[in-house]
C-alpha cells in the first residue's frame, strides 16, 4: 500500500525526533571514549600525573598538547634538581623550571616538586667540593630555602627527600648521609616547611611499593617523624615496576603508610618490558597500570598517580635498563598504548581506546556528572575554610567540612559564592564545579559519606584579581552551615 502523504510525515517527523535524541547520544558516547585522563581523575578528586622533560615540552606540540590535555599534575622530571638549578655556585638557572610552573598554572595543572635533597644529580661543584660537615649543612639549608622559597605557593607538593633507604631498611650512603648523620631528612623536611608552609612535604623512594624491609624502615621512619612533629604531609612510591610485577600487597602498603596520617601519592610510575613489546606484553602492562589506579582508588588518601615520561620515546627505561623500554602510556609515535586505556578504565572511563592523538581543552575541571541526590542535614553542620598562602594572583585553599549531627550524611556537596571573582584552578579531594561566583565541591566517589561527628578536608587552587575575600556563607546539601 503506498503510504499517504499524511503517514509519510508522520515517518519524517518521527526520523526527525529520533535523530534529535540519538545524535547527541552518539556523539557523547563518541565523547566517552575519548574523555581525557585529567578529566576521568578529577571526577574521582585524584591527580594523574606526568613527569614532564624540558626540551619536549619546547619542542613538541604534540607532547605538550597531550602534558596539558591529559594529565592535571606535573612533575619536572630534571629541571628541578640541584644540578639543573645550580649547575656551578650561584649560578642559578630557573628557566626550565620557571617554564614548567608557568605552563601548569597557565593549564590548571598542580606542579609536584621532584628533589630538594636526593644523592643523584647533585651539582659536581658539591661533591667534589671538599666541603666539611658544617659547609654542607649550611649549603643544603640554602638550596632548600632558596629553592623552595622560589616557587612558594606555586608546589602543590614537595619531594623533600628523595631514596633514602638501602634495599634492607638501612639508610643509604649518600653525601648528606654520611656527612649530616640521621638527622639530615628531619632538618631538610623542616627547612622545607619554613620555605614554603602551604607545600604538602614528602618523602619519595622506590622499590617500596609492597611491604618488606625498605618500605618498613620507611614507614617506621614516618611514624618516628610525626610522633616528634616533624612536618611531613605525604609518602610517595615511585613504582619503577617490571611487567608482571605489581605487588599484590600494594593497596595493604598504601594503607598502611596512610593510617600514620599522612597522604599517600604514586609518583613515577612506569612498567618496563623487554623490547620489542607485542600484543601480550603490552595487555600485560595495561593489566598491570589499572592495578596500580585501582590501588591508589582503594585508599582514602592516595591523592593521585604520575606516570614518569609522557611517552616510550621520552622514558629513562631504556637509558639505564638494557633491553628494556616500551614502559609508558604512549609509543613512541605518541600513539595511546593500551595502558592509557587501562588507566581510563580505572579511573571510572570508557574501556574502549582513544582517539589516536586524543588530548583535550585544558580547563579539565570535570563536573561530576549527575549531582547527587541531596540527603538532609539533621544536625547542623560547620565548615571552615583557611587560606594557605596567598601570591599575586593566586592563592592555595583548604575547607573542612564537619557534620554536627547524628545522622550519616551522603552524597555531599558544599557550596559557597565567591565575592570577587575568584576561581577555582584546580582542586583535589573533592570534585569542584564553578559556575560564575558559585562553587560547589562534590564528595569523591571513595568518600561519599559523612559520618556524625565526623570532619572532611579537602582544597585547591584559585585565582584573584584586586582582592579575595573569604567566602561569607557555606552550604552542605542545601542547609547553611557555621562557618568556624
Ligand atoms: C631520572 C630521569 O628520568 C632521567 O632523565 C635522569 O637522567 C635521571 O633521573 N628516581 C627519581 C627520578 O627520583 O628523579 C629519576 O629520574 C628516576 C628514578
Amino acid at each position: 500500500m503506498a503510504s499517504t502523504p499524511r503517514r509519510s510525515s508522520l515517518v519524517a517527523i518521527l526520523a526527525a525526533l529520533l535523530a534529535a535524541v540519538l545524535l547527541p547520544l552518539s556523539s557523547l558516547s563518541a565523547h566517552g571514549a575519548d574523555t581525557p585522563l585529567r578529566a576521568l581523575a578529577s571526577a574521582d578528586g585524584r591527580q594523574i600525573g606526568v613527569a614532564v622533560a624540558d626540551n619536549r615540552l619546547t619542542g613538541s606540540t604534540a607532547y605538550s598538547s597531550l602534558v596539558t590535555g591529559q594529565f592535571n599534575s606535573v612533575t619536572a622530571e630534571n629541571a628541578m634538581k640541584w644540578d639543573a638549578v645550580e649547575p656551578s655556585r650561584g649560578n642559578l638557572d630557573w628557566a626550565a623550571a620557571d617554564r614548567l610552573v608557568a605552563t601548569a598554572r597557565a593549564n590548571g595543572q598542580v606542579v609536584r616538586g621532584h628533589t630538594l635533597a636526593w644523592h643523584s644529580q647533585v651539582p659536581g661543584w658539591i661533591t667534589n667540593g671538599g666541603f666539611g660537615a658544617t659547609q654542607l649543612r649550611t649549603l643544603l639549608q640554602q638550596h632548600i630555602a632558596t629553592e623552595a622559597g622560589r616557587y612558594a605557593g606555586r608546589i602543590y607538593a614537595w619531594d623533600v627527600v628523595n631514596e633514602a633507604f638501602n634495599d634492607n631498611g638501612t639508610r643509604r650512603s649518600s653525601i648528606w648521609q654520611d656527612n649530616l648523620g640521621d638527622g639530615w631528612i628531619a632538618d631538610a623536611l623542616t627547612w622545607a616547611h619554613q620555605a614554603d608552609p602551604a607545600a604538602k612535604l614528602y618523602i619519595n623512594d622506590y622499590s617500596v611499593e609492597g611491604v618488606n624491609a625498605k618500605s618498613t624502615a620507611l614507614y617506621n621512619l614516618v611514624r618516628s617523624l610525626k610522633q616528634q612533629g616533624v612536618p611531613i604531609d605525604g609518602v610517595g612510591f615511585q613504582a619503577h615496576l617490571v611487567l608482571g610485577q605489581v605487588p599484590a600487597d600494594l593497596t595493604t602498603n598504601l594503607q598502611r603508610f596512610a593510617d600514620l596520617g599522612v597522604d599517600v601519592a604514586v609518583t613515577e610510575l612506569d612498567v618496563r618490558m623487554q623490547t620489542p613489546s607485542n600484543a601480550t606484553t603490552l595487555a600485560t602492562q595495561a593489566e598491570d597500570y589499572r592495578k596500580v589506579v585501582t590501588a591508589c582508588r582503594a585508599v582514602a588518601r592516595c591523592v593521585g598517580v604520575t606516570v614518569w615520561g609522557l611517552d616510550d620515546a621520552d622514558s629513562w627505561v631504556p637509558g639505564v635498563f638494557s633491553g628494556y623500554g616500551a614502559a609508558t602510556l604512549y609509543d613512541e609515535n605518541l600513539q595511546a598504548k593500551p595502558a592509557w586505556a587501562a588507566v581510563a578504565a580505572a579511573f571510572g572511563g570508557s574501556t574502549a581506546g582513544p582517539s589516536p592523538s586524543t588530548s583535550a581543552s585544558p580547563s579539565g575541571s570535570a563536573s561530576p556528572g549527575s549531582s547527587p541526590s541531596s540527603s538532609p542535614v539533621p544536625g547542623g553542620c560547620t565548615v571552615a575554610y583557611r587560606i594557605g598562602n596567598q601570591w599575586t594572583g593566586g592563592f592555595t585553599a583548604d575547607v573542612t567540612v564537619t557534620n554536627q549531627g547524628t545522622t550519616a550524611i551522603g552524597p555531599w556537596q558544599v557550596g559557597w559564592q565567591f565575592a570577587a571573582g575568584q576561581q577555582v584552578t584546580q582542586g583535589w579531594s573533592a570534585v569542584f564545579t564553578q559556575s560564575g561566583a558559585t562553587v560547589t565541591a562534590a564528595n569523591p566517589s571513595w568518600a561519599a559519606t559523612l559520618a556524625p561527628g565526623a570532619s572532611y578536608g579537602f582544597g585547591f587552587n584559585g585565582s584573584w584579581g584586586a582582592s579575595n575575600p573569604v567566602p561569607t556563607a557555606f552550604t552542605l546539601n542545601g542547609a547553611v552551615c557555621t562557618v568556624v
